[in-house]
């Protein structure tokens, strides 16, 4: 008896495969907690074209703000309400394939959010974290957002001032000024789900690739899954160090200021400017 295997399965695509590890390991690592956190990865029509008929659109989806740089663009998206735990178990109730309209005012569903589900509510901060980040890194692709546990703690218990933040996580792993050279952002508090914070959000990324949002979660941008992940990954070892390190008094010795300068000119990164005090 032989199996066959269905090479052309949408679940044998690259892109689903990495949308569907990396639901799993978020949700494994606790930082996507019931339906917390949403991820959006822009796709290339031929990425798509081997897996499925694109002119099939199965419905069609309003948004209240203008998304027209992003027209005809392909995204992989998680759904709203939808728990990271059950993505492996059931990709096409949790998430789905988008197409962002002509006019820029709504999206076709492709693929998937089986039982009337739609994008993530984040998606207005996700587009214009796309648009903003498409401007800057031609080759940019991820939007990442998770409730990731230390960096949540630190928003309640540390200066939100985005240069004393940056150099704290700085700080707490020789890495960090390597991964994040462009530091943190940090919005005021803002009601999520809304333009609003989607807008203050996108502001931010136009310098720096993760976001805080303050007393709920991060969001990441990059090129690949994996190195959103890795960045989000680098900043929330940062905070769980910090913790640690109050929960046993407070630092006695650090990385200094030049330590910090001296190992971005090493690994030829430029740190931010104003946060290292020289
Ligand atoms: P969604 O379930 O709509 O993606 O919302 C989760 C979340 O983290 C809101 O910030
Ligand atoms: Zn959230």
């Amino acid at each position: 008896m032989s199996i066959i295997v269905n090479q052309n399965s949408l679940y044998n695509a690259p892109f689903f495969q990495e949308m569907i590890e990396t639901t799993t390991n978020l949700y494994r690592l606790g930082w996507d907690e019931r339906n917390g956190g949403n991820i959006s990865y822009l796709l290339h029509e031929y990425e798509l074209l081997p897996f499925m008929n694109v002119d099939h659109v199965l419905r069609t989806v309003p948004m209240n703000f203008d998304a027209t740089p992003l027209a005809g663009k392909y995204f992989i998206v998680t759904g709203s309400g939808k728990y990271f735990k059950n993505v492996k178990r059931d990709p096409a109730e949790n998430i789905g394939i988008i197409r962002i309209a002509e006019d820029g005012g709504s999206y076709d569903i492709l693929w998937g959010f089986e039982s009337g589900g739609v994008a993530t509510s984040e998606l207005p901060t996700h587009l214009m974290n796309h648009i903003q980040r498409l401007t800057v890194d031609p080759n940019h692709r991820v939007i990442m957002h998770c409730h990731a546990t230390h960096l949540l703690a630190m928003t309640f218990t540390h200066s939100l001032q985005e240069e004393d933040f940056t150099k704290t996580l700085w700080e707490m792993c020789t890495e960090c000024i390597v991964v994040f050279p462009d530091g943190v952002g940090v919005v005021p508090w803002i009601i999520p789900g809304t333009n609003a914070i989607g807008e203050a959000t996108a502001t931010k990324m136009k310098e720096t690739r993760l976001v805080l949002w303050p007393h709920h979660g991060v969001f990441g941008a990059g090129t690949t899954m994996d190195e959103v992940f890795g960045l989000i990954e680098t900043a929330e070892k940062a905070a769980e160090v910090y913790t640690i390190v109050c929960a046993q008094g407070g630092k006695k010795q650090t990385i200094t200021d030049q330590q910090l300068f001296d190992l971005a000119r090493a690994f030829h990164v430029s740190p931010r400017e104003g946060i290292l005090k020289l």
